[in-house]
């Protein structure tokens, strides 16, 4: 889905051997309207020995097949976005440096990463992997960013409540913005003058600003399309009421873990004139692993596969 051919995507696409029945016609290389958004990804180095016992690995070879599939796309997605939980449980910087070579598959294809931090995630050791994510973000010692989708922006913020002790520690599970953040969205939803989006591991409803709701420094804006997030592993979208008895409604999606339990997938967006569309690419389920050889796969857990895969949320640029 096309929304609008980019000189970039042309210039990409011109040397392709893409022809249409009309004759020969380029493909561009790059939807510029399509991103990725993948969440909980949950990369492990083997084997470390932590208080939770041996670092399982399975859930690498589930992202390194997303990749895989990322990449068969045609035209490729301009970006991809990953809403935190690189790594499995503490942040080792050993499970950064086996996502390293996953992810450097998509940039060396040509197509943007954006990593934010959840819960299981330390800010110094994937920095130190992942430096660009640093660099880009608007808030010094943050890993936050400001995404252009196309027909409408996504900030994306870092949550991350974090163990000052660093890599090998558990962080608290929930999420918070701190000051120097919170500031900086509020400036940015005030400045906004085009639809856009906000996304970060935890859920909007975790995330105050200035002892009020974020949402309500959000809905502030007559731009503010609504939020996305992961942390809870599955495909949610929903909505609320702003206001009892008033039409405002806030969209808001939770999207599944690329491998490591819960709904298994990945979702893709599509940013078009007057909305963008989020469509669940769900490949998988199951809980708390995957069966082992030799045991019975639960029949529900199809059923869910069945239930989840395909089902879009629709954010309008109007509301
Ligand atoms: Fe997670």
């Amino acid at each position: 889905m096309i929304d609008k051919q980019t000189r970039r995507g042309f210039i990409f696409g011109a040397g392709a051997a893409c022809f249409s029945a009309a004759g020969c016609a380029p493909q561009a290389k790059f939807d510029d309207s399509k991103t990725i958004i993948m969440s909980d990804t949950h990369i492990a180095k083997a084997k470390i020995q932590t208080q939770w016992g041996p670092q399982p690995d399975y859930q690498n070879a589930v992202l390194r097949s997303t990749v895989d599939k990322i990449l068969a796309m045609r035209p490729l997605p301009r970006r991809v976005v990953v809403l935190g939980d690189v790594s499995l449980w503490f942040g080792y910087l050993g499970d950064y440096e086996v996502a390293f070579p996953i992810f450097e598959r998509l940039k060396a294809a040509g197509i943007e990463v954006h990593l934010a931090p959840g819960n299981h995630d330390h800010r110094a050791p994937m920095i130190s992997v992942f430096p660009e994510c640093a660099e880009r973000s608007p808030v010094k010692g943050r890993i936050a960013s400001v995404v252009d989708l196309g027909s409408c922006d996504l900030f994306l913020l870092d949550t991350l409540i974090e163990n000052p002790e660093e890599e090998g520690k558990g962080n608290p599970t929930n999420g918070a913005l701190d000051e120097d953040q919170g500031k900086w969205i509020a400036d940015a939803v005030k400045k906004a003058t085009r639809p856009f989006l906000v996304a970060s591991h935890h859920q909007v409803g975790e995330l105050r600003f200035e002892d009020k709701p974020l949402l309500s420094t959000l809905l502030s804006s007559k731009y503010y399309c609504g939020y996305i997030h992961g942390h809870e592993h599955r495909w949610s979208a929903s909505w609320r009421h702003v206001t009892k008895g008033e039409r405002t409604i806030h969209r808001k999606v939770c999207i599944p873990s690329t491998g490591w339990w819960g709904d298994i997938g990945f979702t893709v967006m599509h940013t078009m004139s007057d909305s963008a569309v989020l469509t669940n690419v769900q490949s998988d389920f199951y809980y708390p692993t995957p069966v082992k050889e030799g045991e019975s796969r639960p029949a529900l857990w199809d059923c869910i596969v069945k239930d989840n895969n395909a089902r879009t949320c629709t954010f309008s640029y109007s509301s």
